[in-house]
This record gives structure tokens, C-alpha cells and sequence, in this order.
């Protein structure tokens, strides 16, 4: 294994941060190391958002599901899904603007995605610990309010950024044949992985939260998709102007 490939075993997200600041000129190199990141169509179709105002954070983190490591990250970002930006180019060259199609919604989401990764990668390599939120989701009008998000703009996760205090255990991930298939989709085979799988998470969240919830990957999973998610995203993504032609 390579130093890199190395670093990328060793993510989990972290949740508690010790005082220390994030270096501003560090930031930025973060946000560029996002940007080197492959764009579907050279959109950049990605704006990220720096959340310095307290008041505005506690507004956030109590939006997010009141979680507390967004309140007390050094940094926190919100990652856009922008269609705004590239859109103007439009009224520019004097074109109809028609990027309100499903797949423009694709483009744009994969894109903050890719970013994102790209500064997670970066930042883990500069001793930084992150952990995303998708809470801000909870609230989405509410934040893009809070932010002034224009239309064809919505937030698709948070990040909170600071240095570590806590080390917690790499969180195991499902086999890798179970993801990973030759020439065609099948699961043959892949219950009785996953069963095994199941026990190792499960020994894993005993032993992560002292002998408490010893629940496996199947049962969270299955609590996750038997219960409603975030019903008002479709309207607030049609409202935002991705409208899903
Ligand atoms: C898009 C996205 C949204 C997430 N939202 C939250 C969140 O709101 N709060 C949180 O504490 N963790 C959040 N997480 C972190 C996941 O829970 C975590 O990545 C997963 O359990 C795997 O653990 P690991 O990152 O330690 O390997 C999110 C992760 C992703 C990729």
C-alpha cells in the first residue's frame, strides 16, 4: 500500500475537535483541491459556503438536527449544488436557459460530491478530521434561507473541519465481493457475506459504544429505508428551480 492509499484506509469521520484553528491559507487549499477534482461537462457546477457567524452557525447546527459537532467544528462548510452559475452563461450568449432537466440536477450533485471528496482526501492528509452532514437536508429551506441561496442553488451536505480529539476505530466496510462484481449484477452468494458482515459491525458499534447498541448493518439499514426520508426534498428541489424535466 502506498501513502495515499494508506490515508484512505484510515478515514472515519471525526465528531470532537481540539481549539486549534484551521489555517485560513490551508482553507483555500482545500477548496482548490476540490476544484482539481473531474467536473461532469467542465460545469464547476459546485459552490461551497464558509460559515463563520456564530449566531448563523447555532442556527445551522439546531437546524441540523441539533448536532452538536456542527456547533463546535473550527470550520464548517456547506457544499452547493450550483445550476445558477453555469446558467448565466446562457443569458450571456444570448441561449434559452433549459438546465432545469434531471440529468443537469445529476451533473451538478455528482460534481459537489467529487468536490468534496477531493477536500475530505486533502484535508485528511493535512492531519484535519471531518465529518459531513447531511442534517442540513433536514431543513433545507431554512438553510438556504439563512444563506441566500439563490434559485438553482441548493445545499446538499455540510462539513465540519477541525483537528481531532478522538481516534475512533476505521468504521468496517461490506466485503469487497459484495460490491464488486464481474462482467454482470449478482448477489449470489452475498446473503451469507453480508451475515458475516453483520457481526462484524455489530462487534465493532459493542465495542465502540461500550457493550451499547450492538445493532448490525442490515438492521440499521433496514430501519433506514422501512421509514419516510426527507419527504419535502422534492418540493424544495422543484421550488430551488431543479424541477426534473
Ligand atoms: C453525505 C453524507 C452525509 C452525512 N451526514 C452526517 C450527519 O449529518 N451527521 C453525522 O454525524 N455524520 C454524517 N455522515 C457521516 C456518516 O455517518 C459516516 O460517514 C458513516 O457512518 C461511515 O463512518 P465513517 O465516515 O467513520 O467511516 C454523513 C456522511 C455522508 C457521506
Amino acid at each position: 500500500m502506498n501513502d495515499v492509499h494508506q490515508l484512505l484506509f484510515a478515514h472515519r469521520s471525526i465528531r470532537k475537535y481540539t481549539d486549534q484553528a484551521v489555517d485560513k491559507e490551508l482553507l483555500r487549499t482545500l477548496v482548490q483541491a476540490g476544484q482539481a477534482a473531474a467536473t461532469s461537462s467542465f460545469l464547476q457546477g459546485a459552490t461551497v459556503i464558509r460559515v463563520r457567524d456564530p449566531e448563523r452557525r447555532e442556527r445551522i447546527a439546531t437546524l441540523a438536527g441539533n448536532q452538536v459537532h456542527v456547533r463546535t467544528a473550527p470550520e464548517f462548510l456547506v457544499l452547493c449544488a450550483d445550476l445558477k452559475r453555469p446558467g448565466s452563461c446562457c443569458e450571456q450568449y444570448n441561449k434559452p436557459f433549459a438546465g432545469d432537466f434531471t440529468e443537469h440536477f445529476i451533473i451538478a450533485t455528482v460534481d459537489v460530491a467529487l468536490m468534496a471528496q477531493n477536500m475530505v482526501v486533502a484535508a485528511e492528509a493535512a492531519g484535519l478530521g471531518v465529518c459531513y452532514i447531511g442534517g442540513i437536508r433536514n431543513n433545507p429551506r431554512e438553510i438556504s434561507d439563512l444563506l441566500k441561496l439563490p434559485r438553482g442553488v441548493y445545499p446538499v451536505f455540510g462539513l465540519c473541519l477541525g483537528y481531532p480529539a478522538q481516534d475512533p476505530e476505521v468504521k468496517p466496510r461490506l466485503p469487497l465481493d459484495v460490491v464488486l462484481k464481474e462482467e454482470c449484477y449478482s448477489d449470489e452468494g452475498d446473503a451469507q457475506r453480508i451475515a458475516e458482515y453483520d457481526e462484524v459491525v455489530r462487534e465493532y458499534y459493542r465495542t465502540r459504544t461500550g457493550g451499547g447498541h450492538g445493532i448490525c448493518w442490515s438492521e440499521q439499514v433496514a430501519g433506514l429505508l422501512s421509514e419516510k426520508s426527507r419527504p419535502h426534498m422534492r418540493q424544495f428541489l422543484a421550488d430551488q428551480g431543479f424541477t426534473m424535466k
